[in-house]
């Protein structure tokens, strides 16, 4: 593919970015205050708002929908001591897999000159495309604290900071978008707002591929489950089912072929497997029609 346009913001630096200690970060992790907290939100007990501390760089950026306390972490994705583990945690948790589903992302992308990855976390998905030898790699995050971690492992990639719905990027920067394991984290009306935006900042002919947790594990039974992919399909659905994920329904029920027809894409492939669904869609070029 041909090099693709100007893109608008300008990139992140470290020295730019000021993480002030939130509440979680005040409690050392071998007192009892802390196990309490740690214990109780693991067993879904008082998830509560997160707190962003003043002086947090890019706070008025941070939508409220986005201050949850998903997967039960005590203060969600804000935390200047342990947002550096969420990554390795969020593997072991999925059994390994994580890395696979990125590198399956990646490759699908490799023919790209210019990728965005939307809500890149703490870098692992931007990892997997520079790996892939993609030569413009981008990564967007809402929350600075694992912002920070994606731009110390990534020297190669630029980042910036803000919401997925709404980029300062210009229309068709990219020819790949790729998003892993992030629709099924904001309400129905902002996925929508991201399907959109990703529609105008990608190239015609670009790509967009996404990765979110299979419908298999909402939509099978357990005995199914169980039949077709053994121990580890009840894992997964016991994970989904008790794991705080307050819009997972909102993703669920969407019906993603649709909405991004509606939108202007042309549908590639959705394959549900175990864990991931892999959606692949194609902004047209006028040819196409
Ligand atoms: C489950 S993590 C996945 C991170 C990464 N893609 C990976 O593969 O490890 C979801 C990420 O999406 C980010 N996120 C959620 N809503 C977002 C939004 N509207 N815009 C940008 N990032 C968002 C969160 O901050 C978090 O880092």
């Amino acid at each position: 593919m041909d090099s693709v346009l100007p893109k608008g913001p300008q990139p992140l630096s470290l020295d730019a970015i000021d993480l002030p200690l939130t509440s979680i970060d005040t409690l050392s992790p071998m007192s009892p205050t802390f196990f309490y907290k740690l214990i109780t939100k693991v067993l879904g007990f008082n998830l509560k708002k997160v707190d962003l501390p003043d002086g947090l760089t890019g706070k008025n950026k941070i939508p409220s929908y986005a201050l949850q306390e998903f997967h039960n972490l005590p203060n969600g994705y804000y935390s200047a001591h342990f947002s550096g583990g969420y990554s390795a945690g969020f593997n072991f948790f999925m059994l390994g897999e994580m890395n696979r589903v990125r590198k399956d992302m990646s490759t699908e992308l490799s023919d790209c000159t210019s990728v965005l990855d939307l809500g890149c976390g703490d870098g692992s998905s931007v990892k997997a495309l520079c790996d892939e030898g993609i030569p413009d790699v981008w990564g967007l995050d809402v929350s600075p604290y694992l912002l920070v971690h994606a731009i110390q492992r990534n020297k190669m990639a630029k980042f910036v900071h803000g919401v997925a719905e709404s980029t300062d990027f210009h229309d068709g920067s990219f020819d790949g978008i790729c998003a892993c394991w992030v629709l099924h984290e904001v309400p129905a009306e902002i996925c929508d707002s991201i399907l959109k935006e990703c529609f105008r900042i990608l190239k015609p002919g670009g790509k967009l591929v996404i990765m979110e947790p299979s419908k298999h594990q909402f939509k099978k039974g357990y005995l199914q489950l169980l039949r077709e992919f053994g121990l580890r399909g009840l894992y997964y659905r016991f994970l989904a089912t008790f794991i705080h994920e307050p819009y997972i329904n909102d993703w669920q029920d969407r019906d993603i072929k649709s909405s991004l027809e509606s939108y202007g894409f042309a549908m590639v492939s959705n394959i549900n497997s175990m864990p991931e669904e892999k959606i692949v869609a194609k902004k047209p070029v006028l040819t196409d029609f």
